[in-house]
């Protein structure tokens, strides 16, 4: 069983690599950077919204525990801020949220159009600063991983009959959008170590990146949008069926199981029903469920960094697990 550190923060995870975070912050402004009007105005606007560049400190934390000295480390560091980048502009316009990172998401302050377009420009920004790296590997890692998370967001929008959808479905989806690309950041931060680490690394972020969702659907159910900064109980909104109501929904008297129907075939769901169903399913134990499993991928998680060599970054990124299953945004 693993001790969880007390008292991990992301400033904590970060304290390490901050110079190095900086200079994945200046490569990233610098690889989008566009003289075309409307590109750089968004840019602009993108660029103020501070994320928590999570994915990023796994890469640079890989590197450092992996044992092996990657001097490309910041620039892939970008290329994975970037590539999520990317996504956060496309789903948030296929969740038709409207907040994001405690600002007005794209499609709300422009138009789904620049979101798809935009999208599309980061990702090929992303493509471009890999070419300009020279070398296959970390090509076909990311090609894979950008490919996987298109079907993951797929696999979403094709839940037609949310009620059925089922755990096993769940895992699929949160591994392809999500834990493919944390499970990437890790990798890529191993390029230059053995077969050994870089595998261990890569299972280490994709039970991370399971973890990492699960939590993520947890905070859309508990958590007020002043602390997340995005809007709360959007899912449901979205006619979204994430682990906490997978669970309830085999537990649930028929009548509070009709109140779920209700919503699910209400096109725009109001914030009454919406409570309504969170504390269904929060009574069924929906929530203390998805808890335990974000636990039982943590396990998983510590166990795959046994597999490295010991250092103050392997500490480190155990300590990120601690982060990931206490973050509130
Ligand atoms: C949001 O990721 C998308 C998910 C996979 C849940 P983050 O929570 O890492 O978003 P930022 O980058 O910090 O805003
Ligand atoms: C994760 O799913 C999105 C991606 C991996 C692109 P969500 O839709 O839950 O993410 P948030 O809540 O909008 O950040
Ligand atoms: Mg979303
Ligand atoms: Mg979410």
């Amino acid at each position: 069983m693993r001790t969880p550190a007390a008292g991990v923060t992301l400033a904590s995870l970060q304290a390490g690599v901050q110079p190095r975070l900086e200079k994945v912050k200046h490569e990233l402004r610098r690889s989008v950077a566009s003289d075309f009007p409307l590109i750089s105005e968004v840019n602009g606007h993108l660029l103020q919204m501070q994320g928590k560049m999570f994915r990023p400190t796994l890469l640079l934390l890989a590197e450092e525990a992996s044992g092996a000295q990657d001097p490309r480390a910041e620039r892939l560091a970008a290329v994975i801020e970037l590539t999520h980048l990317a996504t956060l502009v496309h789903d948030d316009s296929v969740d038709h949220s409207v907040l994001r990172r405690g600002m007005p998401t794209i499609n709300a302050l422009f138009s789904h159009q620049v979101s798809v377009i935009m999208g599309d420009y980061l990702y090929s920004r992303a493509m471009v600063e890999l070419t300009r790296l020279d070398d296959l590997e970390p090509m076909r890692v990311m090609a894979r991983v950008t490919n996987e998370m298109t079907v993951g967001e797929m696999r979403q929008l094709m839940a037609h009959e949310p009620l059925d959808f089922s755990e096993y479905e769940y895992d699929l989806l949160i591994k392809a959008k999500t834990a493919s690309l944390l499970s990437a950041a890790c990798e890529l931060g191993a390029l230059r170590a053995g077969a050994r680490e870089r595998d261990a690394l890569r299972r280490f972020g994709e039970q991370l990146g399971m973890a990492f969702q699960i939590v993520d659907d947890l905070l859309d159910y508990t958590e007020q949008e002043t602390v997340t900064g995005k809007p709360s109980g959007n899912d449901l909104r979205e006619h979204k069926v994430t682990l906490p109501l997978i669970y309830a929904l085999d537990r649930l008297t028929p009548a509070a199981r009709a109140e779920v129907a209700t919503l699910m075939k209400t096109a725009e769901p109001d914030d009454t029903q919406i409570s309504r169903v969170i504390a269904l399913v929060a009574e069924a134990g929906g929530l203390d469920y998805a808890r335990g499993r974000g636990q039982r991928l943590a396990e998983g998680a510590d166990q795959a960094l046994d597999e490295l060599p010991p250092s103050p970054a392997r500490e480190t990124l155990r300590d990120s697990i601690t982060y990931v299953l206490d973050r509130r945004r």
